[in-house]
């Protein structure tokens, strides 16, 4: 009986090992990518087709919408770590130049935390990775 129990664990951690890729995946536990600015420019909709946007530390896939294809109101953002134009309702691009939110006014830090989860539960972009050396700050 001790046997089978062992020899079951056994195989279950096996399984587990094998097949962790995918579970994880599926769970969203995968490491997600790390974006630099440089990278993250790449996702314009113009050198690539897919417009990715960064807010708060994370890269969200925002290719459904509209908004921010060229020639869109909001292409500014495109390919950017939009962070600081978001919290100061900004389309100024000195604000897509940084990602350090020290210094925003609490206003500000509210009003970023709207459009972060407005992206998560609003629009449900996909988040695909994460910005570079922002994950303290943002
Ligand atoms: C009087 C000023 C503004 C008006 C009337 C306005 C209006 C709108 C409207 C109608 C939309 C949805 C349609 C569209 O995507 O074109 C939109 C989306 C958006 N607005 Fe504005 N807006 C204004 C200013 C701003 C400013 C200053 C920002 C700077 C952060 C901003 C950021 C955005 C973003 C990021 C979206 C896209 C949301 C998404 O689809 O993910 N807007 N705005």
């Amino acid at each position: 009986m001790l046997l089978w129990i062992i020899l079951i664990a056994v195989l279950a951690l096996v399984m587990l090992y094998l097949f962790w890729g995918p579970i994880s995946a599926a769970m969203g536990l995968g490491a997600l990518k790390e974006f630099t600015r440089e990278e993250l420019s790449e996702y314009d909709g113009r050198k690539r087709k897919e417009v990715y946007l960064g807010c708060k530390g994370f890269v969200f896939d925002v290719s459904k919408s509209q908004s921010y294809r060229p020639g869109s109101n909001y292409n500014i953002f495109a390919g950017k770590d939009a962070t600081v134009g978001l919290a100061k309702m900004s389309l100024d691009p000195t604000d897509l130049e940084t990602s350090d939110t020290s210094r925003l006014k609490e206003s500000e830090v509210a009003c970023l935390d709207q459009w972060f989860k407005q992206f998560k539960e609003h629009y449900k972009y996909p988040v695909v990775g994460v910005i570079a050396d922002s994950r303290k700050g943002a």
